[in-house]
């Protein structure tokens, strides 16, 4: 770095340059007061309810039902009898058709979905609107491609639908989770019953009114909302066939647990604590957009997200610079103001969590730095973080935090980096930045992790497959591989 970068570098940003606020509209969504459970194609009153809120300001949304095993039992018929009375045998270009259709209506109330995700889970406005709402149409237009070529996906093989899906979703991608869901699910000739997280319901209770509008035949779609008892209720039924979770380890472990022995098909999706590996080499101010997108990216609420940075210590300084410096033009604040980069935590439980580590990291030694910024009084919120002086053995460089904090580590040789970004029990994602093409390759070689980036962070795309290693869970969504957990073959 020249002097001339340097100075440049320490050039104070200009705090006059305000931006007006540019709030999206939330007239384009009507929210019932009331939702009930959606089975066999009808609204289904529930016998319990609870209130679902407004992570930015906490502000009551609308009451849902906590589904009893009763409800996910009618939810299991259902879903049994449109898996029986003709799902499973339409011809898969009929099949198509509906997910075509539903991929279609997404695009074209992309605007509504997009708001109400952000008012409901706190994500900025501009990811639910680029992010969340193009890939969640994207995969039903992708998984709608493969409906008629199953036997070519799989030669020889003759796979056939598994029966009834149990899904359940966690809170940090709601919609675009019960696309990754849903979609693979029915273009294999399945039936689903789906359950989102307790703290996001929203988007899939407005996802029926798709469901609906599709005309998809009653039955092989259900939505149940609810807490873990629900869950539970849906892992336990002895009339699925299949399940498929995206959440926490702990609780994936306990579902793994439960499903032993019981011959029901499983994919788990847990949690990660991804290595983003900047080498000397590398595109100093492209790593940290990199690394800002890897790690403050939907709040840091994302399984893969990029929450250890190893730096090679010949460009430790410069890049933690540069780094901090980035985030000092991060917007923090309103989840429906387009100008807003960092939204609200999710919850208040989430928030707890994110506070309890950052205190641990504090007491174990590491070094904080927040930007300036004033966070909204109402809501929950969290500044971004960045943690240096971090050792390996630290609970931040160890735990999942789930939340917009960085642990910034070093390493000097590529075998050390290695050897580090490896040191985890996790192993969902990896990026690597770097000139040189062989080195990347290298290091994809040795990752241990379902999907490694290279000079780039948290690029998603329907047609590539996403999962993980040890305890990040097993089973692989998206791309052909994301077919054969909804299927089962005679062999
Ligand atoms: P969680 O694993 O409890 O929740 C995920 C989903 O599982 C929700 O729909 C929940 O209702 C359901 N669930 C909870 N207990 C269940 C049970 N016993 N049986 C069946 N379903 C059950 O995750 P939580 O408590 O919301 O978050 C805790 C931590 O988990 C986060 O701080 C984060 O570290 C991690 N997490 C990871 C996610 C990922 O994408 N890999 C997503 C959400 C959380
Ligand atoms: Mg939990």
């Amino acid at each position: 770095m020249t002097e001339l970068d340097r100075k440049q570098d320490r050039a104070p940003v200009p705090k006059d340059w305000t931006y007006a606020p540019a709030p999206e509209s939330r007239d384009v969504v009507t929210l019932r007061e009331r939702y009930g459970h959606f089975i066999g194609g009808e609204w289904i009153e529930p016998t319990e309810t609870y209130e679902t809120i407004a992570p930015r300001d906490e502000e009551t949304l609308a009451t849902v039902g906590q589904a009893t095993a009763e409800d996910v039992d009618r939810a299991v018929a259902a879903a049994r009898g449109a898996f029986s009375n003709g799902w499973s045998d339409l011809p898969g270009s009929e099949r198509a058709k509906y997910l075509f259709r539903i991929a279609r209506i997404l695009q074209e109330r992309a605007r509504e979905f997009a708001v109400l995700e952000s008012l409901n889970g706190g994500k900025p406005i501009k990811e639910s609107r680029d992010v969340d709402l193009p890939l969640a149409a994207a995969h039903f237009f992708y998984y709608a491609g493969w409906a008629d070529k199953l036997e070519y996906a799989f030669p020889n093989r003759q796979p056939r639908p598994v029966g009834v899906a149990g899904q359940i979703i966690p809170w940090n991608f709601p919609l675009l989770m019960l696309s990754w869901k849903i979609a693979p699910a029915l273009a294999c000739g399945n039936t689903v019953v789906l359950k989102p997280a307790e703290t996001t319901p929203l988007t899939a209770l407005l996802f029926c009114d798709v469901v609906r509008q599709a005309e998809l035949p009653p039955g092989v779609v259900n939505i149940v909302t609810g807490d873990g008892r629900t869950g539970a209720a849906i892992v336990e039924h002895p009339d699925v066939d299949k399940i498929a979770f995206t959440g926490s380890t702990e609780v994936g472990k306990a579902i793994q647990r439960r499903l032993a022995g019981t011959g029901k098909k499983l994919t788990l999706e847990l949690g990660g604590k991804a290595a983003n590996i900047v080498f000397d080499d590398s595109a100093l101010d492209q790593a940290v957009e990199g690394i800002v997108n890897g790690i403050y990216f939907n709040q840091g609420h994302v399984c893969c997200a990029g929450s250890r940075l190893f730096a090679q210590e010949s460009i430790y300084e410069p890049l933690v610079e540069k780094l901090k410096r980035r985030l000092e033009t991060l917007r923090v604040g309103d989840p429906l103001d387009k100008n807003t980069d960092v939204g609200a935590i999710n919850s208040k439980m989430q928030l707890d969590k994110i506070v309890e580590l950052v205190e641990a990291g504090k007491a174990e030694g590491a070094e904080i730095y927040q930007p300036p910024c004033n966070l909204p009084e109402k809501g929950y919120w969290f500044a971004p973080t960045v943690f240096t002086n971090v050792a390996q053995s630290y609970r931040i460089a160890q735990e999942e935090i789930f939340g917009p904090v960085l642990s910034v580590l070093t390493f000097r040789t590529p075998e050390e980096a290695v050897e580090k970004a490896n040191n985890t029990p996790y192993g969902l994602s990896a990026g690597v930045w770097t000139e040189k093409g062989s080195r990347i390759l290298w290091m994809a070689q040795r990752m241990r992790a379902g999907v490694v980036w290279a000079n780039t962070f948290n690029r998603f795309d329907p047609t590539s497959p996403f999962g993980g290693y040890k305890e990040s869970g097993f089973g692989r969504e998206g791309g052909r591989h994301g077919l054969e957990p909804y299927l089962s073959f005679d062999e």
